[in-house]
């Protein structure tokens, strides 16, 4: 099959799949996306995103008038168009042993195999479990009618939330696990643009493919919690975390991004796949080789626990009855996603103390709402500001890291602030009066 002709399936339209697949219609492919939850196929089709990320409202638009991207949920419809079929669906967190929960790419090959009547290629993008993909290529040959021709191999996804589409458009590497020409030839094709324009392409065996994703997703995570674990040892021994990274950045083998300290991780990727990751270590018999990732993780919330002790010292050591602002509820800027939000854990939190807690977010209010209906939410900055005893700033949006504290000081009795995010600049604030606390800094 030409490259120009490949016809392209994703099975899955989630916020990786969705993505991906304007992506590659913009990129000229002819698409079909799949979904088993018919309310996100019809919002798709009607030309709207389920979720907020930048950008892909426009590509999602111009490639369904353009004809070259369609939605569906039939599974015999997408066998029957694609030559590729990309498994773009979720791997959430089981309840109990963090493991990976596998049901929908088990679910996914069970439900695309029995149509596969021709040579076909699936290849794999979500992020699973090392052993996983071995498993459902023997899984999806028998019970495809085609058997062996219909091939699996995995190419991890590398994308992030709020990036998407810069980085499904310029990946900084392709990685494709298979030993089969055919699948090669079809990811090759997939990506010639990217290919051609120096991207690197990587050709391994499936598990090492696996392990690439969690391997980064856990070095990041790591990363973060290093810097965090400095900022702990910095608030005691009176030294400035803020500094301290920046000095570690301008060694080029440290190199400064994901050196932010502040309230740590969360979202959908990092926290679950740090525990995938030791569950699954754990089965294979190597459990201490990543036992340092429950240190990761406990770093991580223990910095959760730090911020809620700083607001709680600034209003006198109490929060039973007092006010409380909390500035972010999406995990991070530029998307509306909470899970796992390091935000709205340390809103409910002090909730659960006893303070009135109102919320806002520039996106994400009303799936905050409709997890947490014990918060409150205001439309605006100064609206949530508004009585406040204390302020927190906890995902550090634009708009917050441009507030005026003047304007701000205005609608609060006790100017008192917490910057969760190092995002603000502590002289500017304090010279307008604020009491201004951070993580990791005096
Ligand atoms: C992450 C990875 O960065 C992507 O490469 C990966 O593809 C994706 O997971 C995935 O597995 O699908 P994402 O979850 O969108 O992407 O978010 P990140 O930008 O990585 O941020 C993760 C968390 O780390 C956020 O809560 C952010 O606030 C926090 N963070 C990030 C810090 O606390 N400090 C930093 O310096 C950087």
């Amino acid at each position: 099959v030409e490259a120009d002709r490949m016809r392209v399936s994703v099975i899955g339209t989630g916020y990786l799949g969705a993505t991906t697949a304007a992506c590659l219609a913009e990129m000229g492919f002819e698409v079909l996306g799949l979904d088993v939850d018919k309310a996100k196929i019809d919002t798709l089709r009607a030309g709207s995103v389920p979720f907020y990320e930048p950008g892909l409202d426009e590509l999602l638009e111009r490639n369904l008038q353009a004809g070259r991207l369609g939605f569906t949920t039939s599974f015999a419809e997408a066998a029957a168009f694609a030559d590729l079929h990309l498994i773009c669906v979720g791997t959430p967190q089981q309840e109990g042993s963090g493991a990976a929960d596998l049901r929908y790419v088990n679910s996914a090959v069970d439900q695309l195999a029995p149509h596969l009547t021709r040579p076909s290629v699936v290849v794999g993008r979500s992020t699973v479990p090392v052993g996983t993909a071995a498993t459902l290529a023997a899984r999806l040959a028998a019970l495809a009618p085609v058997g062996e021709e219909a091939e699996l191999g995995w190419s991890p996804e590398f994308l992030r939330e709020g990036f998407g589409v810069e980085d499904t458009l310029h990946p900084n590497r392709i990685v494709l696990g298979t030993d089969s020409p055919r699948v090669e030839k079809a990811v090759r094709s997939l990506w010639q643009q990217q290919i051609d324009e120096g991207v690197p392409f990587l050709l391994t065996d499936l598990q090492t493919a696996e392990l690439v994703k969690v391997a980064a997703n856990a070095f990041l995570a790591t990363k973060i919690s290093f810097i965090n674990a400095m900022a702990e040892v910095s608030e005691v021994a009176g030294a400035d975390v803020i500094q301290l990274a920046e000095a570690l950045s301008y060694d080029d083998r440290i190199g400064g991004k994901f050196l932010g300290p502040g309230l740590g991780f969360g979202g959908g990727c990092l926290p679950k796949d740090i525990r995938a990751f030791m569950a699954r270590a754990d089965e294979l018999g190597v459990e201490p080789a990543l036992s340092f990732l429950r240190e990761v993780d406990a770093i991580n919330q223990r910095r959760r626990a730090r911020t809620i002790d700083i607001a709680r010292q600034l209003i006198g050591g109490n929060f039973a009855g007092s006010t409380v602002a909390v500035l972010g509820a999406a995990f991070k800027p530029n998307s509306d996603d909470i899970r796992d939000s390091p935000a709205l854990d340390v809103a409910a939190t002090i909730a659960s103390l006893g303070a009135r807690v109102t919320v806002y977010d520039p996106q994400a209010l009303e799936r905050a709402r409709q997890e947490h209906p014990e918060l409150n939410y205001a439309d605006s900055m100064l609206a949530a500001a508004a009585g406040a005893d204390v302020v927190l700033l906890l995902t550090e949006w634009q708009e917050f890291r441009e507030a005026n504290p003047e304007a701000l000081g205005e609608v609060v009795a006790d100017k008192r602030i917490v910057d969760g995010r190092n995002a603000l600049d502590p002289t500017f604030w304090r010279s307008a009066g604020w009491t201004y606390r951070a993580l990791g800094r005096q």
